[in-house]
């Protein structure tokens, strides 16, 4: 399963892409406002900084506009993967954008019929919101198995499952059950997935203990 981490500050990707455990990294329009960043400026430091697919949304809604902002957006490292939203005219920039060798996310997915347009435009992810559907009392994770379930029965959809809208590590444990490719995950739940009470009492432990033996490894 890879992890994606899903922010644009800087300073959480860089303490993260220490440990290597991100594989990429997802941003969104209120991302980019929550930073207060520059928009290209955040995008290509993120790219310096992570070798994966690097997320930047589209701002447009027509197709005109998409395709063109997802070409200027793809200029600005290799590893940028253009965000384009579930509609019409999101699916027919997907489509135009993957054709010149973009990688493209198609995002704000809410129901296996969109992921199932999303494969075949030939997106290189797809963005189920689970957090969202929990929020209104639909099962996000079993959309994630529907999904799931659908592109494997057709092996010529090459479409990565990116599940978003995470809350929670549980969110992360039950798509890695399911199978999903991708995790988009908040810097907080990454870190809180670190945790356990039983790590930090053995620890204590064990560097009491190692304190009474009086030695010293440097
Ligand atoms: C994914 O790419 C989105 O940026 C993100 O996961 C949305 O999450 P939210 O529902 O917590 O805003």
């Amino acid at each position: 399963m890879k992890f994606f981490v899903d922010t644009a500050e800087i300073d959480d990707i860089r303490d993260l892409a220490a440990t290597g455990l991100v594989d990429g990294v997802t941003t969104n329009p209120s991302l980019i406002h929550k930073s207060g960043r520059n928009f290209f400026e955040v995008i290509a430091q993120i790219c310096d900084i992570v070798d994966g697919p690097v997320s930047a949304e589209v701002a447009a809604t027509d197709f005109d506009t998409m395709l063109a902002e997802g070409k200027k957006l793809a200029k600005i490292a290799n590893n940028v993967a253009v965000k384009v939203p579930l509609t019409h005219d999101g699916l027919k920039a997907c489509r135009a954008l993957t054709q010149a060798g973009t990688m493209v996310n198609v995002t704000l997915c809410f129901s296996a019929n969109q992921a199932i347009l999303a494969a075949k435009a030939g997106a290189t992810f797809v963005s189920p919101f689970i957090g969202r559907l929990d929020d209104i009392a639909v099962e996000g994770m079993q959309l994630i198995a529907d999904i799931c379930t659908i592109y494997d029965n057709y092996p010529n959809f090459t479409t990565e499952v990116l599940v978003a809208s995470v809350r929670s590590p549980l969110h992360v444990l039950e798509a890695a059950r399911i199978g999903a490719h991708v995790a988009t995950v908040p810097p907080s739940v990454l870190r809180q997935m670190v945790n356990h009470p039983l790590t930090e009492k053995g620890l204590a432990a064990f560097v009491a203990d190692w304190q009474k033996t009086g030695q010293s490894i440097l």
